[in-house]
């Protein structure tokens, strides 16, 4: 995997060793670990030394993807304008291969008018631009216009090349879900977790990058939708049960990694409560369990559980698969430095037959093996329906 990697001059550029790092750590299994690794680095058009070893044409056909991270409001309109003032524009107007823009800035830089012209016209041309994410700024303010994790990214370049897997899935229908839910306790308030959504979004990218049809049913979270995948936006548990039911219909894999808020306030106030008691109780009602209805259907896909646990990991993910009867469940720690909104996570993966254990890894690369795990376990369950063969000829002559 060829990648040229464009930094412009966004504070975010300070995060371009750990994305390094990451775009290392996913194609370090590939056959080409070493294209990626200890590149040099280029800055100027005119290095005559370098030009010489590749010249940036070469570079640009040399590259699977070009991605800039961060991209500047500057390097936006420079791709729209068609200029080439510089290597990486230069680069970009060169390249057959696809761009990804990771786009950071300060939010009004993001949000005016030019920049978002520029934004429709880069997408149109079909440009991916990944985020930005929305949070807190370098600048000190708030919105739109965080350059979105490294994760997330390695996660995006991974499904938009040929880092594809071997089509364990082609022809397969995966439904995911993926981050925490939101229970509305009045209209300002809610009660809600802890969960990123990164783990479920890895595995919808993974599994899209197996050749499966993907529906992501995705509470609020703040990652890019991974390409090639159909998100479906939910808030409560409620809607998640529902967004599910819907797509579950023909799936033939069922993957639960959303963190479902197990209780909800028994009842929505249409007002905001007023503070005025020293001391305040909030009824709870239990939420439906969206993966215990799925595995009760009675043409269940093959289903795949997550215990989150502190404390007993392996025996009440063994509990749970057998009171939900699940196909699978992954186990993992979570708390205070494991699990939840990192972007590592260990698991064990336990079946009725036996188990598996996976140790910490970027969750990008453990759902791959998770996905594949998961692929060889729902072939064999299915028996007759068998995996898809490769067919090798190997011709004498
Ligand atoms: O019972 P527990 O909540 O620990 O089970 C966790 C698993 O069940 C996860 O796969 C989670 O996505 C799923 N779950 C669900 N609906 C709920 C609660 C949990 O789908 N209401």
């Amino acid at each position: 995997m060829n990648i040229v990697l464009g930094i412009t001059g966004g504070i975010a550029a300070y995060k371009a060793p750990d994305l390094v790092r990451r775009l290392r750590e996913e194609f370090v299994t590939g056959t080409s670990l070493q294209a990626v690794s200890g590149r040099p680095i280029r800055s100027n058009l005119w290095d005559k030394e370098a030009e010489a070893a590749m010249s940036h044409i070469e570079l640009a056909r040399w590259a699977d993807i070009v991605l800039i991270a961060p991209a500047t409001a500057e390097v936006m309109a420079r791709i729209v304008s068609g200029g080439a003032p510089d290597l990486l524009t230069t680069i970009c107007l060169a390249t057959e291969a696809p761009i990804a823009l990771a786009p950071a800035m300060n939010h009004v830089m993001w949000s005016n008018p030019a920049t978002q012209a520029n934004r429709a016209v880069l997408e149109e041309r079909g440009i991916h631009i990944l985020g930005p994410g929305i949070g807190s700024q370098a600048c000190g303010e708030e919105g739109a216009g965080r350059m979105l994790e490294p994760d997330a990214i390695a996660a995006t370049v991974f499904s938009l090349t040929g880092g594809k897997g071997e089509g364990l899935l082609e022809g397969r229908k995966v439904v995911v879900t993926a981050g925490p839910t939101r229970e509305a306790i009045d209209p300002v308030r809610y009660i809600t977790n802890r969960s990123s959504g990164k783990m479920g979004y890895a595995l919808a990218s993974a599994a899209a990058a197996q050749g499966a049809q993907v529906i992501l049913i995705s509470g609020p979270v703040n990652l890019a939708e991974p390409a090639g995948v159909e998100v479906v936006k939910v808030e409560s548990a409620e809607e998640m049960f529902t967004a599910t039911h819907d797509a579950v219909d023909d799936a033939d894999i069922f993957v639960a990694a959303a963190a479902v808020a197990d209780y909800r306030p028994a009842e929505v106030v249409e007002q905001k409560i007023k503070k005025c008691e020293e001391v305040m109780t909030l009824q709870l009602a239990r939420c439906p369990d969206i993966l215990a209805s799925v595995a009760a259907l009675e043409r269940a896909p093959f289903t795949v559980g997550f215990a989150a646990e502190t404390e007993n990991v392996i025996d009440y993910a063994r509990g749970k698969l057998m009171k939900k009867k699940l196909d699978m469940i992954v186990a993992n720690r979570v708390g205070r430095d494991c699990g939840f909104d990192r972007d590592d996570n260990a698991a064990t993966v336990l079946w009725a037959g036996g188990e598996q254990s996976y140790p910490t890894s970027s969750k990008t690369d453990l759902a791959r093996q998770l996905i594949e795990l998961t692929a060889k376990h729902f072939y064999a369950s299915r028996g007759s329906e068998t995996q898809p063969r490769l067919t090798i000829i190997a011709n004498k002559d």
